[in-house]
């Protein structure tokens, strides 16, 4: 969307997938403290360097503008006051949405709010569609900055519709606000929103999981998911109603199981994968928020999460806890060498681009988990970075460690270059004339990531 905001993608936390519904304005304002004491700062020292570990960032200033706090469902009263407004819930953000605004501000921070483009929000809270003029200016009043829109309750009218009304409401209140669409992917939002919104959801829900699980498929059978199928309209790839929902369904047709649910990391990844070509600076493509710390996955695992999701240029919401971090979670949340991957200001999508099974099929019949899902276990991810380099991630979807080679060719890059490659987990250096590939050992699970730098030869120099 041309609105100015998202030439990088947004960076930032988000209450839902530590906190769900149990939200409230202390929480909020002691995340926006922490984050801006343990996160922004180092985020933005890094920022305001012009060069950091030989990378060229971004002019100072534009990473700040991107850091936020972002309330997601359950923050508003159950109905609209007697003038059809949104209202704060009286007894979790007693103080009201301006003053939080005014308190995330004053830490440096933006402030995001959540609404939904259906009737009610997926925790049953009023929804702004038909009511979008009323409450983007609430929005704006409250000096928000970032719009989080769900799809819950959206009585089966097409996303397209759905979707740029608010965009247009925004856009009247003068004030620059994130657009984030939260459609869950449905009708393929990279092919029609980038006019829309600064990012798109690409997927359903992602899970605190490495694979999909026994779990995954029996709710497939659940008899609550079942029943939610019931309000599938025929139009809708995805229920219109959502886990959870407690009003009748708007139309009753199939008694099917319910495609969407929740998805495990590595479901996801591959799922956003497929859209990378749509992304760019003003809109991004979104694989949902990151799980990182909230203790489902193992520290390869998280790892994998953070890297894969700087390198495809996703939203990097935090999703945790941030008061409670581990230290582990913190060396990855921090990491400012992948995160100078995710905000390069060539702004391309880096994707999959080489699989390989490598003695790991037996994974395929010995462990369910991996089984249900089909995973090429040693992948290689690569994309373009500002001046000529490229980040490579190498990672091993295979429950024993392994070597994993990039070769030049999957990297479009001719045999003969030379190249010299920077490990940025381990902040070193570790090759400097690496010719037709390179190779490195990968833990069970785990992602290694580089930045490689072709060595131009110039002509005088043949
Ligand atoms: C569905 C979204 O996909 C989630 O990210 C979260 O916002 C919930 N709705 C809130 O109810």
């Amino acid at each position: 969307l041309n609105n100015g905001l998202a030439q990088a993608p947004p960076m930032g936390w988000n209450s839902w997938n530590f906190f769900a519904c149990d939200i409230n304005e202390t929480v909020i304002k002691e995340t926006g403290t922490f984050h801006f004491d343990l996160l922004a700062i180092k985020y933005r020292l890094s920022w305001h360097c012009s060069e950091f570990h030989g990378l060229k960032f971004r002019d100072s200033g534009t990473f700040e503008s991107l850091v936020s706090s972002n309330a997601d469902d359950c923050w508003s009263t159950l109905r609209r006051d007697s003038k059809g407004q949104l209202v704060p819930d009286p007894e979790t953000f007693p103080s009201g949405i301006r003053a939080l605004a005014d308190y995330v501000h004053g830490k440096g921070l933006k402030l995001g709010i959540y609404s939904d483009a259906g009737a009610f929000t997926c925790q049953v809270r009023p929804g702004s569609l038909f009511h979008e003029n009323d409450d983007a200016e609430i929005f704006a009043s409250w000096e928000v900055d970032y719009l989080k829109y769900d799809n819950c309750f959206n009585l089966g009218i097409d996303p397209k519709k759905r979707y740029p009304p608010m965009r247009d409401a925004l856009n009247v209140t003068g004030r620059t606000i994130f657009y984030s669409l939260c459609d869950w992917g449905v009708d393929d939002p990279a092919l029609w929103a980038g006019k829309v919104g600064n990012s798109w959801r690409t997927t359903d829900d992602i899970n605190d999981t490495w694979a999909r699980s026994a779990l995954h498929v029996l709710n497939y059978f659940n008899p609550v998911h079942t029943a939610l199928v019931l309000s599938e309209s025929p139009h809708a790839k995805t229920p219109c109603m959502y886990q959870n929902s407690l009003s009748p369904p708007p139309k009753c047709l199939l008694l099917l199981p319910s495609p969407f649910h929740f998805s495990s990391m590595t479901t996801i990844a591959d799922l956003n994968n497929k859209w990378a070509a749509y992304a760019g600076p003003g809109g991004w493509n979104d694989p949902d928020m990151l799980e990182v710390g909230n203790g489902g996955m193992t520290y390869p695992e998280y790892r994998a999460h953070f890297s894969i999701w700087a390198l495809m240029k996703a939203p990097l919401l935090i999703g945790c806890d941030v008061r409670n971090m581990t230290a582990e979670t913190y060396n990855i949340l921090t990491n400012e060498e992948v995160i100078g991957v995710n905000q390069d200001k060539l702004g391309v999508q880096g994707r999959k681009v080489h699989v390989a099974e490598d003695g790991c099929s037996e994974e395929r019949s010995n462990d369910l988990t991996t089984w249900f899902v089909g995973l090429d276990f040693l992948q290689v991810w690569a994309g373009p970075l500002s001046g000529n380099r490229l980040a490579v991630a190498l990672w091993n979807r295979c429950s024993k460690a392994k070597t994993i080679k990039a070769a030049w060719d999957a990297l479009g890059l001719e045999s003969s270059t030379s190249v010299s490659v920077r490990d940025l987990w381990k902040h070193q250096d570790v090759l400097r004339d690496a010719v037709a590939s390179f190779s490195a050992q990968v833990d069970a699970h785990g992602c290694e990531m580089y930045i490689f730098t072709p060595q131009s030869v110039s002509r005088s120099d043949i």
